[in-house]
């Protein structure tokens, strides 16, 4: 009985009625990230996935890996080149070091006044341009999602610039973030995001630089004196997939995915600065940090100790792309 059982299996196995060979089964799409599904990278991937399934009627089933769970920063990359995972949010801090160095923009301190001036360049011809580079690498760029402005924190007081000399910043994989580190005579150290908490914890690093949304999610506030709100960077996200994963999709299943990522990113953006105002309030509420604000003569002064960074980052990148951003600010402020 149990043989006729067996046999029966591989017969159907065979003619392709079950198993992982059937035309009934779901494509996979994988969609690591490094942040707590708490977030608004969290809530912008769990968006997707819901109207993904929605919209291709389950033909398409996505798992998401929150909290570096499948991979940490870098790696991700990799394994997307590889097709080992098929979408990810990379912070556009992390294209630089795959090559693509006009994402370094992105980091300079203070580019982006604001989220309108974001706005006018992910949804304009600059943002679809840089999207376009990211062909090059066997990557296709979605969309823009945002996380929100950095805030620096450190067990001392940051106020004047002289407070961040020889204090040891972890940072992401950035020659703009390492620059701006530098500017302030501070020593920057390279780190994945998964291993931000217990570095800050032992005292490997001292300090480190993140929106509120992240600060809160992975309890950095709970290891941190001080966090002074200096809002002097912008962390956002590039939705990516393998491209050719993307490219060989069936028409019917690309077009209900696109149309179901135009909807997440309208819901993600929409609810990110809530999300870090949100985290701003928990982490006051706790009392675990003091936050400290900057008075307009001490923000100037910040913002005048990280003005070199732009010229370091026009040696790469050149100045005509830095420009480019400083008009659309200009233009969202006039
Ligand atoms: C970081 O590494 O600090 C951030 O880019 C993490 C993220 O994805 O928000």
């Amino acid at each position: 009985m149990r043989n006729f059982a067996i046999a029966a299996s591989i017969a159907a196995l065979a003619l392709g009625l079950v198993g992982p060979a059937s035309a009934q089964s779901p494509i996979i799409i994988k969609f690591s990230h490094v942040v707590a599904t708490d977030t608004p990278k969290g809530k912008g991937a769990e968006k997707f996935k819901e109207l993904a399934e929605k919209y291709t009627a389950g033909k398409v089933k996505v798992e998401v890996y929150p909290n570096s769970t499948l991979y940490k920063d870098k790696e991700e990359l990799e394994a997307l080149q590889l097709g080992s995972v098929q979408m990810l949010a990379p912070s556009n801090s992390k294209f630089g070091p795959l090559g693509i160095r006009e994402f370094e923009v992105f980091d300079l301190p203070y580019i982006l006044p604001d989220l309108k001036t974001l706005r006018k360049v992910t949804e304009g011809p600059l943002g679809a341009r840089l999207l376009k580079l990211l062909d090059a690498k066997g990557i296709t760029g979605l969309a823009y999602w945002d996380n929100g402005f950095k805030q620096m924190s450190a067990n001392k007081k940051l106020v004047t610039p002289a407070d961040y000399q020889g204090v040891k910043f972890r940072i992401q994989s950035s020659r703009v973030i390492q620059a701006q580190f530098k500017a302030l005579s501070s020593l920057p150290q390279v780190m994945a995001f998964s291993e931000v908490y217990q570095a800050l914890q032992t005292g490997v690093v001292d300090g480190q630089e993140n929106t509120w949304s992240n600060i809160y999610t992975q309890k950095m506030h709970e290891v941190q004196k001080y966090i002074t709100e200096t809002n002097h960077g912008y962390i956002g996200y590039v939705v990516i997939v393998n491209k050719k994963f993307w490219d060989d999709l069936p028409a019917d299943i690309r077009d209900p995915l696109t149309k179901a990522m135009k909807e997440a990113t309208d819901f993600s953006n929409t609810q990110s600065q809530k999300e870090n105002d949100d985290a701003l309030a928990e982490i006051k509420k706790s009392g675990k940090s003091e936050i400290i604000k900057l008075t307009p003569e001490q923000d100037e002064m910040l913002r005048k100790a990280m003005e070199p960074v732009y010229k370091d980052a026009a040696g790469r990148i050149g100045q005509p792309l830095i420009d480019e951003f400083l008009k659309e600010a200009k233009s969202t402020t006039n």
